[in-house]
């Protein structure tokens, strides 16, 4: 039963920790990885990056399934709004961001795979030899900067996140935190 007290499910649980594993380990990845043009990443960070598509689609439908864990705790309505808005803004980021590196790398005739699986091919420009000749240059670097754009707004959205996760654990002592590393509550 979804209520204050009651433990998360293992599902929600575990869900969690592994997207904010991923979604942590990849925007890293991702800024790293481009700043200092170490190709080799790439396809890593392609491939990683679809299978956590899988595993956000997943949770998406398991969230509109369940519903929203009902907030522990004390905190003022405004609160409670805030904290709903960017776990929606996480939640949505969790989909979106894969899909606009899909659409980008897609788009831009770089193509993508999982782990030597080709999804969609490298395109080489028959004209240019060495270049790769883009699917659709307009579409690939409007997708470019959606990938950016909702990068940096994840990154502040996980700051306020775990700010909060924090305020909860140590100023208000209350179980949210507790409750989702699978303890139970009082
Ligand atoms: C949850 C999944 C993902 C997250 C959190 C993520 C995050 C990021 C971030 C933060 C950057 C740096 C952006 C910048 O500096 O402008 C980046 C770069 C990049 N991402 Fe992703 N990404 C994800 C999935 C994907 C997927 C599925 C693909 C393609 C199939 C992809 C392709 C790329 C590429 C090619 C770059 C380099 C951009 C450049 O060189 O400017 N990403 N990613
Ligand atoms: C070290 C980092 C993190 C900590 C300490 C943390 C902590 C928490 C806690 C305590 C809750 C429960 C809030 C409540 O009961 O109202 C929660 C929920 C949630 N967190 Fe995180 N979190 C972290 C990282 C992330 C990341 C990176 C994402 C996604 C990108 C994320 C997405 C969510 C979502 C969507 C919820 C709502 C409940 C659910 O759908 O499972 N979290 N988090």
């Amino acid at each position: 039963m979804n209520t204050a007290t009651a433990p998360l499910s293992r599902t929600t649980v575990t869900l969690h920790w592994l997207m904010a594993l991923a979604m942590i380990g990849l925007t890293s990845v991702g800024l790293y990885m481009a700043e200092f043009e170490v190709w080799a990443l790439y396809p890593i960070h392609k491939s990683v990056g679809i299978l956590v598509l899988l595993l956000a689609v997943l949770r998406a439908a398991w969230r509109l399934k369940e519903g929203w864990p009902t907030p522990t705790g004390q905190a003022s309505a405004l609160q409670q709004t805030l904290a709903k808005a960017v776990h929606w803004l996480l939640l949505l980021s969790t989909l979106a961001m894969p899909i606009s590196g899909m659409i980008f790398s897609g788009a831009s005739g770089h193509g993508f795979g999982i782990f030597g699986l080709t999804l969609m091919e490298h395109r080489l420009d028959p004209n240019k030899p060495g270049e790769v000749l883009p699917l659709n240059a307009g579409l690939s670097e409007l997708a470019h900067s959606l990938h950016s754009i909702i990068g940096y707004v994840l990154i502040a959205a996980v700051l306020l996140h775990v700010a909060g996760a924090l305020k909860h654990h140590v100023l208000d002592r209350d179980a949210s935190l507790r409750r989702m590393l699978g303890r139970s509550t009082p």
